[in-house]
Protein backbone atom coordinates (compact mmCIF):
# COMPACT_ATOMS: atom_id res chain seq x y z
CA UNK A 1 0.00 0.00 0.00
CA UNK A 2 1.21 3.48 -1.01
CA UNK A 3 0.73 6.16 1.89
CA UNK A 4 1.11 9.39 1.66
CA UNK A 5 1.60 11.77 4.88
CA UNK A 6 -0.35 15.13 5.51
CA UNK A 7 2.36 17.50 5.96
CA UNK A 8 1.58 20.87 5.43
CA UNK A 9 -1.64 20.48 4.11
CA UNK A 10 -4.00 24.07 3.82
CA UNK A 11 -7.69 24.13 4.53
CA UNK A 12 -8.19 24.86 0.52
CA UNK A 13 -11.63 25.66 0.34
CA UNK A 14 -11.83 25.34 -3.44
CA UNK A 15 -11.87 21.24 -2.17
CA UNK A 16 -15.38 21.97 -0.73
CA UNK A 17 -18.90 22.61 -1.57
CA UNK A 18 -18.12 26.36 -1.43
CA UNK A 19 -16.51 25.95 -5.06
CA UNK A 20 -19.71 24.89 -6.55
CA UNK A 21 -21.64 27.80 -5.55
CA UNK A 22 -21.15 29.69 -8.98
CA UNK A 23 -20.43 26.60 -10.85
CA UNK A 24 -23.76 26.20 -12.94
CA UNK A 25 -26.16 23.74 -12.05
CA UNK A 26 -23.49 22.21 -9.74
CA UNK A 27 -24.72 25.71 -7.20
CA UNK A 28 -28.31 25.01 -8.09
CA UNK A 29 -28.88 23.70 -4.30
CA UNK A 30 -26.12 23.68 -1.31
CA UNK A 31 -25.21 20.85 0.73
CA UNK A 32 -22.31 21.00 2.78
CA UNK A 33 -21.00 17.93 3.16
CA UNK A 34 -21.19 17.98 -0.97
CA UNK A 35 -17.48 17.86 -2.39
CA UNK A 36 -16.23 20.24 -4.70
CA UNK A 37 -16.66 19.61 -8.58
CA UNK A 38 -12.89 20.45 -8.32
CA UNK A 39 -11.60 17.20 -6.61
CA UNK A 40 -13.91 15.53 -9.31
CA UNK A 41 -12.65 17.42 -12.18
CA UNK A 42 -8.92 16.52 -11.60
CA UNK A 43 -9.99 12.50 -10.88
CA UNK A 44 -12.07 12.63 -14.29
CA UNK A 45 -9.35 14.64 -16.28
CA UNK A 46 -6.68 11.74 -15.84
CA UNK A 47 -9.04 9.50 -17.54
CA UNK A 48 -7.71 7.86 -21.24
CA UNK A 49 -10.75 6.87 -22.78
CA UNK A 50 -14.79 6.55 -22.79
CA UNK A 51 -15.98 5.46 -19.19
CA UNK A 52 -18.89 4.01 -17.62
CA UNK A 53 -18.72 6.00 -14.06
CA UNK A 54 -20.17 4.89 -10.89
CA UNK A 55 -21.33 7.24 -7.43
CA UNK A 56 -22.78 5.09 -5.10
CA UNK A 57 -23.37 8.03 -2.61
CA UNK A 58 -24.86 10.46 -4.93
CA UNK A 59 -25.59 13.46 -3.15
CA UNK A 60 -25.94 16.54 -5.05
CA UNK A 61 -24.89 14.58 -8.17
CA UNK A 62 -21.56 16.09 -8.25
CA UNK A 63 -19.57 12.92 -9.48
CA UNK A 64 -22.70 12.29 -12.46
CA UNK A 65 -23.01 15.84 -13.73
CA UNK A 66 -19.28 16.28 -13.97
CA UNK A 67 -18.74 12.69 -15.32
CA UNK A 68 -21.58 13.88 -18.02
CA UNK A 69 -20.26 16.50 -18.83
CA UNK A 70 -16.93 15.10 -19.86
CA UNK A 71 -19.17 13.00 -22.11
CA UNK A 72 -18.97 9.53 -20.21
CA UNK A 73 -22.02 7.54 -18.52
CA UNK A 74 -22.75 7.78 -15.28
CA UNK A 75 -24.80 5.98 -12.74
CA UNK A 76 -25.52 7.37 -9.50
CA UNK A 77 -27.71 6.12 -6.61
CA UNK A 78 -28.87 7.84 -3.04
CA UNK A 79 -31.28 6.64 0.05
CA UNK A 80 -32.58 9.64 0.35
CA UNK A 81 -35.70 9.99 -2.55
CA UNK A 82 -35.39 14.09 -2.40
CA UNK A 83 -31.70 13.98 -4.13
CA UNK A 84 -32.51 11.40 -6.37
CA UNK A 85 -35.15 14.08 -7.62
CA UNK A 86 -32.53 16.42 -7.44
CA UNK A 87 -29.97 14.74 -9.42
CA UNK A 88 -32.27 13.58 -12.13
CA UNK A 89 -33.18 17.31 -12.44
CA UNK A 90 -29.78 18.43 -12.44
CA UNK A 91 -28.47 16.27 -15.22
CA UNK A 92 -31.03 16.34 -17.24
CA UNK A 93 -31.42 17.25 -21.14
CA UNK A 94 -33.60 20.47 -20.94
CA UNK A 95 -34.46 22.02 -24.95
CA UNK A 96 -34.75 25.94 -25.55
CA UNK A 97 -39.02 25.42 -25.33
CA UNK A 98 -38.46 23.93 -22.26
CA UNK A 99 -36.52 26.89 -20.82
CA UNK A 100 -38.85 29.54 -22.50
CA UNK A 101 -41.79 27.71 -21.21
CA UNK A 102 -40.39 27.81 -17.69
CA UNK A 103 -39.47 31.53 -17.90
CA UNK A 104 -43.25 32.45 -19.21
CA UNK A 105 -44.66 30.12 -15.93
CA UNK A 106 -42.72 31.65 -13.61
CA UNK A 107 -44.01 35.13 -15.08
CA UNK A 108 -47.39 33.69 -14.65
CA UNK A 109 -46.76 32.41 -11.42
CA UNK A 110 -45.70 35.58 -9.95
CA UNK A 111 -49.02 37.51 -12.06
CA UNK A 112 -51.23 35.32 -10.81
CA UNK A 113 -50.21 36.07 -7.06
CA UNK A 114 -50.19 39.47 -7.51
CA UNK A 115 -53.70 39.76 -8.68
CA UNK A 116 -54.59 37.34 -5.66
CA UNK A 117 -55.98 34.71 -8.03
CA UNK A 118 -54.12 31.96 -6.01
CA UNK A 119 -55.35 29.16 -2.84
CA UNK A 120 -52.16 29.28 -1.00
CA UNK A 121 -50.89 26.20 0.59
CA UNK A 122 -50.87 24.95 4.00
CA UNK A 123 -47.09 25.69 5.94
CA UNK A 124 -45.50 22.11 6.17
CA UNK A 125 -45.22 21.36 9.51
CA UNK A 126 -41.60 22.27 9.98
CA UNK A 127 -40.65 21.85 13.98
CA UNK A 128 -40.34 25.56 14.86
CA UNK A 129 -41.24 26.98 11.60
CA UNK A 130 -41.26 30.68 13.29
CA UNK A 131 -37.94 30.77 13.71
CA UNK A 132 -36.94 29.70 9.70
CA UNK A 133 -39.37 32.12 8.04
CA UNK A 134 -41.47 35.42 9.47
CA UNK A 135 -45.27 35.72 9.04
CA UNK A 136 -44.92 37.61 6.37
CA UNK A 137 -42.44 35.62 4.26
CA UNK A 138 -44.34 32.37 4.67
CA UNK A 139 -47.74 33.71 3.95
CA UNK A 140 -45.89 34.51 0.82
CA UNK A 141 -44.32 30.96 -0.04
CA UNK A 142 -47.42 29.28 1.00
CA UNK A 143 -48.84 31.91 -2.08
CA UNK A 144 -45.78 30.74 -4.71
CA UNK A 145 -46.05 27.04 -3.74
CA UNK A 146 -49.80 27.25 -4.63
CA UNK A 147 -49.65 29.04 -7.89
CA UNK A 148 -46.56 26.55 -8.50
CA UNK A 149 -49.39 23.77 -7.98
CA UNK A 150 -52.06 24.95 -9.82
CA UNK A 151 -49.81 26.16 -12.71
CA UNK A 152 -47.01 24.31 -13.60
CA UNK A 153 -47.52 20.18 -12.81
CA UNK A 154 -43.80 19.18 -10.50
CA UNK A 155 -43.73 16.30 -12.99
CA UNK A 156 -42.67 18.44 -16.20
CA UNK A 157 -39.52 19.64 -16.97
CA UNK A 158 -40.55 23.54 -16.10
CA UNK A 159 -42.56 22.15 -13.14
CA UNK A 160 -38.71 20.54 -11.92
CA UNK A 161 -36.91 23.30 -13.10
CA UNK A 162 -39.31 26.16 -11.23
CA UNK A 163 -39.25 23.51 -7.87
CA UNK A 164 -35.79 23.86 -7.87
CA UNK A 165 -35.82 28.00 -7.81
CA UNK A 166 -38.59 27.94 -5.21
CA UNK A 167 -36.18 25.99 -2.97
CA UNK A 168 -33.77 28.56 -3.38
CA UNK A 169 -36.28 31.07 -3.28
CA UNK A 170 -37.20 29.21 0.23
CA UNK A 171 -33.70 29.64 1.32
CA UNK A 172 -32.91 32.65 0.03
CA UNK A 173 -35.44 34.69 2.26
CA UNK A 174 -35.16 32.54 5.33
CA UNK A 175 -33.04 33.05 8.63
CA UNK A 176 -31.08 29.89 8.34
CA UNK A 177 -27.29 31.15 8.43
CA UNK A 178 -24.29 28.89 7.25
CA UNK A 179 -21.54 30.09 9.56
CA UNK A 180 -20.62 27.07 10.69
CA UNK A 181 -20.50 23.68 9.28
CA UNK A 182 -23.86 23.09 11.29
CA UNK A 183 -26.98 25.19 9.73
CA UNK A 184 -28.34 27.59 12.94
CA UNK A 185 -30.51 30.64 12.51
CA UNK A 186 -29.98 34.62 12.31
CA UNK A 187 -30.10 36.86 15.82
CA UNK A 188 -33.57 39.02 15.18
CA UNK A 189 -30.78 41.97 14.40
CA UNK A 190 -29.87 40.26 11.44
CA UNK A 191 -33.50 39.42 10.40
CA UNK A 192 -34.41 42.47 10.10
CA UNK A 193 -32.88 43.51 6.75
CA UNK A 194 -34.68 40.81 5.55
CA UNK A 195 -38.24 41.27 6.55
CA UNK A 196 -39.72 42.60 3.56
CA UNK A 197 -37.77 42.05 0.60
CA UNK A 198 -39.04 42.20 -2.89
CA UNK A 199 -40.55 38.37 -2.92
CA UNK A 200 -41.20 38.28 -6.90
CA UNK A 201 -37.87 40.03 -7.44
CA UNK A 202 -36.29 37.55 -5.45
CA UNK A 203 -37.94 34.56 -7.10
CA UNK A 204 -37.28 35.83 -10.84
CA UNK A 205 -33.20 35.98 -9.56
CA UNK A 206 -33.21 32.82 -8.49
CA UNK A 207 -35.27 31.56 -12.00
CA UNK A 208 -33.15 32.93 -13.93
CA UNK A 209 -29.91 31.73 -12.10
CA UNK A 210 -31.62 28.15 -12.36
CA UNK A 211 -32.25 28.72 -15.97
CA UNK A 212 -28.92 29.76 -16.72
CA UNK A 213 -27.26 26.41 -15.54
CA UNK A 214 -30.08 24.48 -17.23
CA UNK A 215 -28.80 25.75 -20.65
CA UNK A 216 -25.39 23.93 -19.88
CA UNK A 217 -26.55 20.48 -21.83
CA UNK A 218 -23.93 17.64 -20.71
CA UNK A 219 -23.15 15.27 -23.25
CA UNK A 220 -22.83 12.19 -21.56
CA UNK A 221 -25.84 9.82 -20.33
CA UNK A 222 -26.70 9.52 -16.80
CA UNK A 223 -29.15 7.30 -14.69
CA UNK A 224 -29.84 8.65 -11.04
CA UNK A 225 -31.59 6.10 -8.87
CA UNK A 226 -33.21 5.43 -5.33
CA UNK A 227 -31.18 2.56 -3.78
CA UNK A 228 -29.27 1.36 -1.24
CA UNK A 229 -25.28 1.36 -1.00
CA UNK A 230 -25.18 -2.19 0.51
CA UNK A 231 -27.36 -3.70 -2.10
CA UNK A 232 -25.59 -2.87 -5.05
CA UNK A 233 -25.44 -6.26 -6.32
CA UNK A 234 -29.23 -5.79 -6.87
CA UNK A 235 -28.57 -2.90 -9.17
CA UNK A 236 -29.00 -4.36 -12.77
CA UNK A 237 -27.39 -1.25 -14.46
CA UNK A 238 -23.89 -3.30 -15.76
CA UNK A 239 -20.22 -2.87 -14.51
CA UNK A 240 -18.21 0.22 -13.75
CA UNK A 241 -14.86 1.73 -14.70
CA UNK A 242 -14.55 4.37 -12.25
CA UNK A 243 -15.86 5.00 -8.60
CA UNK A 244 -15.67 8.58 -7.48
CA UNK A 245 -17.71 8.87 -4.44
CA UNK A 246 -17.58 10.65 -0.78
CA UNK A 247 -20.02 8.40 1.56
CA UNK A 248 -21.38 9.13 4.54
CA UNK A 249 -18.86 10.71 7.17
CA UNK A 250 -18.49 8.97 10.70
CA UNK A 251 -19.16 12.72 11.93
CA UNK A 252 -23.07 12.01 13.12
CA UNK A 253 -23.85 14.49 9.98
CA UNK A 254 -27.25 14.18 9.11
CA UNK A 255 -28.47 14.56 5.45
CA UNK A 256 -32.07 14.76 6.62
CA UNK A 257 -31.67 17.31 9.12
CA UNK A 258 -29.91 19.36 7.36
CA UNK A 259 -32.39 19.21 3.46
CA UNK A 260 -35.10 19.38 6.10
CA UNK A 261 -37.05 22.74 4.79
CA UNK A 262 -36.56 21.71 0.78
CA UNK A 263 -38.13 17.79 1.88
CA UNK A 264 -40.56 19.54 3.66
CA UNK A 265 -41.63 22.03 1.50
CA UNK A 266 -41.39 19.73 -1.52
CA UNK A 267 -44.05 16.93 0.18
CA UNK A 268 -40.85 14.23 0.75
CA UNK A 269 -41.28 14.61 4.39
CA UNK A 270 -44.78 15.24 6.36
CA UNK A 271 -43.27 14.68 9.77
CA UNK A 272 -40.54 14.19 12.26
CA UNK A 273 -41.10 10.37 13.08
CA UNK A 274 -40.82 10.23 8.91
CA UNK A 275 -37.46 12.10 8.68
CA UNK A 276 -35.80 10.07 11.65
CA UNK A 277 -36.84 6.43 9.62
CA UNK A 278 -35.50 7.80 6.98
CA UNK A 279 -31.82 9.06 8.52
CA UNK A 280 -32.39 5.45 10.21
CA UNK A 281 -31.82 4.01 6.24
CA UNK A 282 -29.06 6.10 5.36
CA UNK A 283 -25.50 5.51 6.95
CA UNK A 284 -24.41 6.89 9.45
CA UNK A 285 -28.22 8.62 10.54
CA UNK A 286 -28.63 9.43 14.03
CA UNK A 287 -31.47 12.29 13.93
CA UNK A 288 -34.72 11.20 15.75
CA UNK A 289 -35.96 7.67 15.99
CA UNK A 290 -32.08 6.79 14.34
CA UNK A 291 -31.04 7.25 17.83
CA UNK A 292 -32.83 5.55 20.14
CA UNK A 293 -32.59 2.75 17.57
CA UNK A 294 -28.79 3.02 17.60
CA UNK A 295 -28.93 2.34 21.24
CA UNK A 296 -30.26 -0.56 20.84
CA UNK A 297 -28.22 -2.23 18.01
CA UNK A 298 -26.09 -4.84 17.89
CA UNK A 299 -24.06 -6.40 15.18
CA UNK A 300 -24.88 -9.05 13.87
CA UNK A 301 -21.37 -9.57 11.94
CA UNK A 302 -18.08 -9.99 13.15
CA UNK A 303 -16.36 -6.66 12.39
CA UNK A 304 -12.74 -7.06 13.48
CA UNK A 305 -11.60 -4.47 11.16
CA UNK A 306 -8.53 -3.26 12.79
CA UNK A 307 -7.83 -4.03 16.21
CA UNK A 308 -6.69 -0.08 16.36
CA UNK A 309 -10.59 0.00 15.86
CA UNK A 310 -11.54 -2.28 19.04
CA UNK A 311 -9.24 -0.62 21.57
CA UNK A 312 -10.44 2.86 20.10
CA UNK A 313 -14.24 1.50 20.74
CA UNK A 314 -13.20 0.22 23.93
CA UNK A 315 -11.36 3.66 25.24
CA UNK A 316 -14.89 5.63 23.58
CA UNK A 317 -17.25 3.24 25.33
CA UNK A 318 -15.87 4.37 28.90
CA UNK A 319 -18.32 5.54 31.63
CA UNK A 320 -16.70 8.51 31.71
CA UNK A 321 -17.81 9.80 28.19
CA UNK A 322 -21.64 10.28 28.73
CA UNK A 323 -22.69 9.20 25.54
CA UNK A 324 -19.35 7.05 24.99
CA UNK A 325 -21.79 3.82 24.93
CA UNK A 326 -24.04 4.79 22.24
CA UNK A 327 -21.33 6.35 19.84
CA UNK A 328 -18.80 3.53 19.72
CA UNK A 329 -22.57 1.60 18.80
CA UNK A 330 -22.74 4.48 16.06
CA UNK A 331 -19.07 4.31 14.76
CA UNK A 332 -19.16 -0.07 14.88
CA UNK A 333 -22.76 0.28 12.38
CA UNK A 334 -20.59 2.97 10.36
CA UNK A 335 -18.20 0.69 9.59
CA UNK A 336 -20.34 -2.86 9.48
CA UNK A 337 -22.34 -0.61 6.18
CA UNK A 338 -19.36 0.48 4.77
CA UNK A 339 -17.89 -2.98 4.60
CA UNK A 340 -21.61 -4.27 3.11
CA UNK A 341 -21.06 -1.59 1.14
CA UNK A 342 -17.65 -2.03 -0.30
CA UNK A 343 -18.47 -6.01 -0.45
CA UNK A 344 -21.29 -5.48 -2.52
CA UNK A 345 -19.84 -3.07 -4.73
CA UNK A 346 -16.87 -5.61 -6.19
CA UNK A 347 -20.08 -7.11 -8.14
CA UNK A 348 -20.30 -4.14 -10.48
CA UNK A 349 -16.88 -3.45 -10.48
CA UNK A 350 -15.29 -4.43 -14.01
CA UNK A 351 -11.31 -6.11 -14.12
CA UNK A 352 -8.64 -2.94 -13.48
CA UNK A 353 -11.85 -0.40 -12.38
CA UNK A 354 -10.30 2.32 -9.51
CA UNK A 355 -12.27 3.49 -7.11
CA UNK A 356 -11.71 6.50 -5.43
CA UNK A 357 -13.52 7.02 -2.05
CA UNK A 358 -12.90 10.75 -0.80
CA UNK A 359 -13.58 10.76 3.37
CA UNK A 360 -12.36 12.86 6.55
CA UNK A 361 -11.10 11.48 9.77
CA UNK A 362 -12.53 12.33 13.33
CA UNK A 363 -12.64 12.66 16.32
CA UNK A 364 -14.53 11.49 19.22
CA UNK A 365 -13.87 12.68 23.51
CA UNK A 366 -9.87 12.95 21.91
CA UNK A 367 -9.93 10.01 20.55
CA UNK A 368 -8.95 10.43 17.15
CA UNK A 369 -10.34 7.76 14.55
CA UNK A 370 -8.22 7.14 11.49
CA UNK A 371 -11.23 6.40 9.13
CA UNK A 372 -8.16 6.66 6.21
CA UNK A 373 -6.84 3.78 7.74
CA UNK A 374 -9.74 1.48 8.36
CA UNK A 375 -10.99 2.17 4.85
CA UNK A 376 -7.73 0.79 3.73
CA UNK A 377 -8.19 -2.22 5.65
CA UNK A 378 -11.57 -2.61 4.45
CA UNK A 379 -10.10 -2.44 0.70
CA UNK A 380 -6.67 -5.08 1.41
CA UNK A 381 -9.81 -7.31 3.51
CA UNK A 382 -12.01 -7.59 0.75
CA UNK A 383 -9.24 -7.85 -2.23
CA UNK A 384 -8.51 -4.89 -3.80
CA UNK A 385 -5.51 -3.73 -4.70
CA UNK A 386 -3.08 -0.86 -5.32
CA UNK A 387 -4.98 0.70 -1.79
CA UNK A 388 -3.32 4.12 -1.89
CA UNK A 389 -4.27 7.45 0.55
CA UNK A 390 -3.75 10.83 -0.46
CA UNK A 391 -4.32 13.66 1.97
CA UNK A 392 -6.37 16.40 0.26
CA UNK A 393 -7.13 19.19 2.46
CA UNK A 394 -7.38 20.47 6.40
CA UNK A 395 -10.83 20.02 7.52
CA UNK A 396 -10.92 22.91 9.64
CA UNK A 397 -7.99 24.96 11.92
CA UNK A 398 -7.43 21.52 14.27
CA UNK A 399 -4.21 19.89 12.32
CA UNK A 400 -5.23 16.44 12.84
CA UNK A 401 -8.64 16.79 11.02
CA UNK A 402 -7.95 15.76 7.59
CA UNK A 403 -9.98 14.70 4.07
CA UNK A 404 -8.07 12.13 1.89
CA UNK A 405 -8.77 10.12 -1.41
CA UNK A 406 -8.36 6.76 -0.63
CA UNK A 407 -8.27 4.84 -4.11
CA UNK A 408 -7.78 1.20 -4.97
CA UNK A 409 -8.35 -0.98 -8.12
CA UNK A 410 -10.04 -4.22 -9.14
C1 LIG B 1 -21.28 12.97 1.76
S1 LIG B 1 -22.84 12.84 1.00
C2 LIG B 1 -22.42 12.81 -0.71
C3 LIG B 1 -22.16 14.20 -1.22
C4 LIG B 1 -21.93 14.22 -2.72
N1 LIG B 1 -20.58 13.78 -3.05
C5 LIG B 1 -22.15 15.63 -3.26
O1 LIG B 1 -21.23 16.19 -3.85
O2 LIG B 1 -23.23 16.19 -3.02
C6 LIG B 1 -23.30 11.17 1.30
C7 LIG B 1 -24.61 10.73 0.68
O3 LIG B 1 -24.81 9.34 0.96
C8 LIG B 1 -26.20 9.11 1.03
N2 LIG B 1 -26.42 7.80 1.69
C9 LIG B 1 -26.36 7.50 3.01
N3 LIG B 1 -26.61 6.19 3.20
C10 LIG B 1 -26.81 5.64 1.97
C11 LIG B 1 -27.09 4.34 1.52
N4 LIG B 1 -27.25 3.33 2.38
N5 LIG B 1 -27.22 4.15 0.19
C12 LIG B 1 -27.08 5.17 -0.70
N6 LIG B 1 -26.84 6.44 -0.31
C13 LIG B 1 -26.69 6.67 1.00
C14 LIG B 1 -26.73 10.31 1.80
O4 LIG B 1 -28.12 10.48 1.58
C15 LIG B 1 -25.86 11.44 1.21
O5 LIG B 1 -26.53 12.04 0.14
Amino acid sequence: MKEVTANRLSQRSDYTYKFNRKAGRHGWLRLTPAYSVRIVEELLSQAPRHLRVLDPFCGTATTALSAAYRGHDAVTIDINPFLVWLGRVKTQYYTEQTLNRAYQASEDVILQIHKGAVTPVSPPAIHHIERWWSPRTLEWLCQLQGALDQLVPPETDEGALLRVAFCRALMACSNAAFNHQSMSFRSEGQQLRLMQPDYAELFREEVSFVLAGARENPAGRTHVILHDARRLSTLSEGTFDLVITSPPYVNRMSYVRELRPYMYWLGFLSDGRQAGELDWLAIGGTWGVATSRLASWEAKQDILIHRELETLLERIAKPSNANGRLLAAYIRKYFVDIETHLSELRSVLSPGATVHYIIGNSSFYGELLPVERLYVSLFAKLGFKNISVCPLRKRNSKKELVEFDVSATM
